[in-house]
């Protein structure tokens, strides 16, 4: 009886792990069908020369930015995802292309993005062709990022030039720390992980709730390095939790823990993870409106994005610390409800693959558009979803 069910199990889990493999190669299909698309539809959408990435739809029109831009490096990402899984050297070709299209932002030291920016498109161009050219600039950028680093205040400064605040410091930022933990691997030089470690230690101290959420924005003294202020950017309320920030807070603390294995960072993102799933507003589908705590959920849009940023963290973390299945099954629910409810018809919206992600909603800005981090992430996801037992 015993040996009965074992088969029965060893049976169930290939049956499942054959089924999920044949879902993702044809997901891919449809994601290189949609990204042939996306390809052919850039030339008719640049208005200026400098705008060389995709990013969002405006009025079902294909919106490209410029280099500077916070997310120039996501579909130079997508490029290298369908590089890394089809091996086909035409993607190879279109992820170089796009790469080497943002590289001059290795000297932007006016903004904090830099990880995103390059880590996502020339740092998976390093992970597949193991070219030393993408390496350099890495490092470059890694130099470049830790100028906005201030030890007295052990943070990297966000933005400039804001009104409202001298030194603000965004949750989002824990994503720019996984380009400069990466220098150091490929340098020696232990300042950029220094810097990482410190950013990292003093967001744990200062940037959560009682309750493990996060705020998105703190403002901080320099000449102190104490908080002033403890607000919001694109959340609904300073007090309430930004669904987008609760996802970097996860993938950024996970992050640290498997580059560091400070079970310190391991702890918060579990704290994070369990936030998030205990939210009595998310909903059944596991695809949270764009802010936990906004007023009158179920007539705001949801934020496809965030759940495509927590799919892909909570496959990470789930192979991290005590054995815990949890993680890994709330990630693939995640998966199959994006893949099966929220991706484009194919052949429409110039190419993106995910619906319904919201950018900016106090600002009126991309609501249930496409954007190209979703897709970025989601397509990470599905890599990762992969390689799981
Ligand atoms: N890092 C900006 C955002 O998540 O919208």
């Amino acid at each position: 009886m015993k040996r009965l069910s074992i088969v029965c199990f060893l049976l169930l889990s290939v049956t499942y792990s054959f089924a999920q493999k044949t879902k993702v190669k044809k997901v891919i299909k449809d994601a290189e069908v949609q990204t042939r698309l996306m390809l052919q539809q850039i030339p008719s959408a640049k208005e200026k020369q400098d705008q060389v990435s995709p990013r969002t739809l405006e009025n079902g029109k294909l919106k490209l930015v410029s280099s500077r831009d916070w997310t120039s490096g996501f579909f130079p990402g997508v490029l290298w995802f369908l590089y890394e899984y089809t091996q086909d050297q035409q993607w190879k070709k279109e992820a170089e292309q796009y790469t080497a299209l943002i590289e001059r932002e290795k000297t932007n030291a006016g903004t904090h993005d830099m990880g995103f920016k390059i880590y996502c498109s020339f740092g998976n161009a390093y992970r597949l062709t193991n070219d030393q050219k993408y390496k350099d600039v890495i490092v470059e950028s890694a130099r470049t990022l830790s100028k906005r680093f201030n030890p007295k205040v052990g943070l990297i400064k966000s933005w400039d030039g804001r009104k409202e605040w001298k030194y603000p410091v965004i949750i989002d930022n824990m994503m720019n720390l996984e380009l400069l933990f990466a220098a150091t691997r490929f340098t020696g030089d232990s300042s950029f992980y220094k810097i990482a470690v410190s950013h990292a230690k003093t967001t744990m101290k200062n940037h959560f709730r009682p309750d493990n959420s996060s705020y998105h924005v703190l403002d901080y003294d320099t000449t102190t390095g104490n908080v002033v202020a403890k607000h919001t950017h694109q959340g609904y309320a300073h007090e309430s939790a930004w669904a987008r920030g609760q996802a970097w807070g996860l993938y950024g603390f996970t992050m640290c823990y498997r580059e560091t294995k400070d079970t310190a960072f391991l702890h918060q993102a579990e704290r994070i993870a369990e936030y998030i799933l205990s939210q009595p507003n998310l909903p059944a589908d596991l695809i949270p409106y764009w802010d936990y705590n906004a007023p009158d959920l179920q007539t705001q849009p949801r934020d496809v994005s965030a759940a495509s940023i927590t799919a892909s963290a909570l496959y990470e973390l789930s192979t991290y610390g005590k054995p815990n299945k949890k993680y890994k099954a709330v990630a693939d629910k995640i998966l199959s409800n994006l893949t099966n409810n929220y991706r484009s018809p194919l052949g429409e919206n110039k190419g993106f693959i995910l619906l319904h992600s919201t950018g900016h909603k106090p600002a009126n800005s991309e609501i249930d558009v496409p954007i190209s981090y979703a897709d970025y992430y989601y397509l990470e996801a599905l890599l990762r979803s992969k390689t799981m037992k």
